[in-house]
């Protein structure tokens, strides 16, 4: 199934006193902590079932700095607020492209603020200045609010639904965000 996504941004700006910057492993422990902090629903909703028991290890594998992989995070002051990132997986034998999955997390107390579709931006324009044309997204199909976040941004993608789960294949070469956000 093919959608064009061009819709226009609704223009929800994330609040003037976030700010975006990339995470390293110095942001492990906070990365952690929002893990840990997020209620039942929103950790399923990310992690497709129990939140894992080793969260520590899923922090140091967000906050990795290999190549293919990027994280960043949305911060007021010291708190970290929301986190994004993309990690590279092997080139699927049904796509000629590889496989650049994204995840997005928000505090439960500060989402529907437009955090999301910062980190979104953020992470769709470092993707761009990286030389990637093609991003995946793995989310429930009942996950609306991620959908939204992604609809709203206005980039063109291509869906597959398999049972209860969505992949989106993200074409970044078609949108037309402003590559002036990159981090
Ligand atoms: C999905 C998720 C990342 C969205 O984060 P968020 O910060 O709430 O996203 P935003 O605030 O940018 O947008 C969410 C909604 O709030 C609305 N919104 C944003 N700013 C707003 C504002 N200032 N006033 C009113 N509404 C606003 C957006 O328009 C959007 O609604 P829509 O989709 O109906 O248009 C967050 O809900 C989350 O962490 N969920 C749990 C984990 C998860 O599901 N991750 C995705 C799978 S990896």
């Amino acid at each position: 199934m093919s959608t064009d996504t061009n819709a226009p941004s609704p223009g929800h700006r994330p609040p003037a006193d976030v700010v975006f910057r990339d995470l390293d492993e110095s942001d492990i422990p906070a990365v952690e902590d929002l893990y840990r902090s997020m209620n039942e629903h929103d950790a399923y909703m990310r992690f497709f079932g129990a939140r894992p028991k080793h969260l520590h290890t899923v922090a140091a594998y967000t906050c990795r700095r290999l190549e293919g992989s990027y994280a960043l995070g949305a911060f007021r002051g010291e708190r970290l607020l929301g986190i994004a990132n993309y990690i590279r997986g092997p080139r699927p034998q049904t796509r000629p492209h590889p496989d650049v999955e994204i995840a997005i997390t928000v505090d439960h107390s500060v989402q529907a603020r437009g955090i999301g579709t910062g980190l979104l931006e953020h992470l769709v324009a470092h993707a761009r200045s990286a030389g990637i044309r093609w991003l995946t997204a793995e989310i429930l199909a009942e996950n609306s609010l991620m959908i939204g976040v992604l609809r709203d941004i206005g980039l063109t993608h291509e869906l597959h639904l398999d049972g209860t789960t969505m992949t989106l294949e993200i074409d970044l070469h078609a949108g037309d965000l402003d590559d002036s956000a990159c981090v």
